[in-house]
């Protein structure tokens, strides 16, 4: 396919394809990632049926949900649920959110025990609920009590490679992302994940891809950069912008794990193939929808399934009436139903590629304890749910962050 023809956004028009040798697998411990491309840890999103599609289309690490350290040594049914994976899923590879040494610590343990081979932790969560008890994103303000996180991770994990994501700061005053990554790289991290976005930002803005190429100009274990990989293409801008050793894949692919199949093109020095049509998208969607209810049982599958089925119609002319439709699915028969009212023949829609998709553009003023900034030097782990009632109220706030 001549680069004219090529099924992209003005701004990946005539970005070449990867060269042979140009890109490194990504070296985490003993693993080695190729294409270095990881699928973002995504609350409601990373669970083992979305991790199994996407793989099924390219290959690279693909990352759990944030998995609460409290709930999943409670016992929590819903947490060992969402942290469990299923034969053949190779390399596992789980985020763990928690803020208490001795529960990291023991989680990872348990962890290894069964058999996973990457542990990533949550330094990045810019929920309200969770930085105003010093949780999240707040963690990176305080380099002492990075250290004291990530070496009960990493003793506990022995061989098995453990990696930090977090953001740049709390917001443009406090920045934090250089600090925090080069304790984590004392403490024996892997690598270190970057989403180029303070807390302050959410999700709102472009990401600052300068902050990826500032860290990776400090640090010398290899750096993940993340923010804005809507297209195969804007992976291998990133890495020749930033010189960061693999790309972390967030909002880009959700309603899209064919966008895993378009990266190992790219990587692989290839044209990949333009997206799927409506019809094509359907068949995707069903057998998402089955891998659901197969997972999650039918009632829960197929409430996971209608924040799905606007992902994979997003940006469709004439979809409105259908899509609403189906956010209303009660069962797969309504779905497949549903999907029978598409024109199969629709072309994936060009402005669809960079539409945002999983989260608004608002931004926040970061809720910090009462004079948290001020005690930048403090280890003390910050106070986590304790009881069964406020556990669930935590994770209810994380997943609506
Ligand atoms: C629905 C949703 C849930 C998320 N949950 C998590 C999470 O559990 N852990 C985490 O580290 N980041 C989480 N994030 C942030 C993403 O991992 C990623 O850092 C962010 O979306 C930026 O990447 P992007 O610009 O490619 O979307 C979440 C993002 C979205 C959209």
């Amino acid at each position: 396919m001549s680069a004219a023809a090529r099924f992209a956004t003005p701004i990946n028009a005539s970005v070449p394809p990867a060269r042979a040798g140009e890109f490194r697998p990504l070296a985490l411990g003993g693993l080695r990632i190729s294409p270095p491309v990881v699928l973002a840890p995504m609350a409601g999103v990373t669970n083992y049926p979305f991790r199994a599609l996407c793989r099924q289309f390219g290959a690279g690490l693909y990352v759990s949900e944030m998995i609460t350290a409290r709930g999943f040594l409670n016992g929590n049914r819903l947490t060992g649920l969402l942290a469990s994976s299923q034969a053949g899923e190779h390399p596992r590879s789980i985020q763990i959110y928690g803020s208490d040494p001795l529960d990291l610590g023991r989680m990872v343990e348990r962890l290894v025990d069964e058999g996973v081979d990457h542990v990533d932790i949550n330094f990045g969560c810019p929920v309200r609920k969770v930085t105003s008890c010093g949780g999240g994103s707040a963690i990176p303000v305080k380099p002492r009590l990075v250290a004291r996180l990530v070496r009960a991770m990493v003793r506990s994990a022995k061989h098995v490679p453990v990696t930090i994501k977090m953001r740049k700061g709390i917001d443009e005053t406090t920045s934090t992302y250089l600090e925090a990554g080069r304790v984590a790289q004392e403490e024996g991290v892997s690598a270190v994940g970057l989403h180029a976005r303070t807390a302050a930002q959410l999700y709102s803005g472009e990401a600052d891809w300068d902050a990826i190429a500032d860290l990776k100009s400090h640090l010398a274990v290899p750096v993940l950069g993340n923010g804005d990989i809507w297209e195969a293409w804007d992976a291998l801008r990133m890495m020749r912008t930033t010189g960061c050793d693999a790309v972390i894949v967030g909002r880009g692919c959700l309603g899209r794990p064919w966008l895993f199949r378009e990266l190992a093109d790219v990587f692989l020095g290839r044209e990949p193939a333009p997206p799927p049509n409506l019809g094509e998208i359907s068949a995707v969607m069903l057998d998402h929808a089955e891998r659901l209810v197969a997972f999650f049982g039918p009632r829960m599958g197929i409430l996971q399934m209608r924040k799905w089925t606007s992902w994979y119609t997003k940006g469709f002319p004439g979809s409105a009436a259908v899509r609403a439709r189906m956010m209303e699915i009660e069962s797969l028969e309504d779905l497949r139903g549903l999907v029978g009212d598409l024109d199969p023949a629709t072309p994936f829609p060009l402005h669809a590629l960079r539409a945002h998709r999983g989260k608004g553009t608002r931004v926040q003023r970061v809720a910090l304890p009462h004079g948290y900034l001020e005690q930048r030097d403090d280890d003390t782990p910050p106070r986590g749910p304790h009881s069964a009632e406020e556990l669930e109220a935590w994770e209810s706030a994380l997943d609506a962050g």
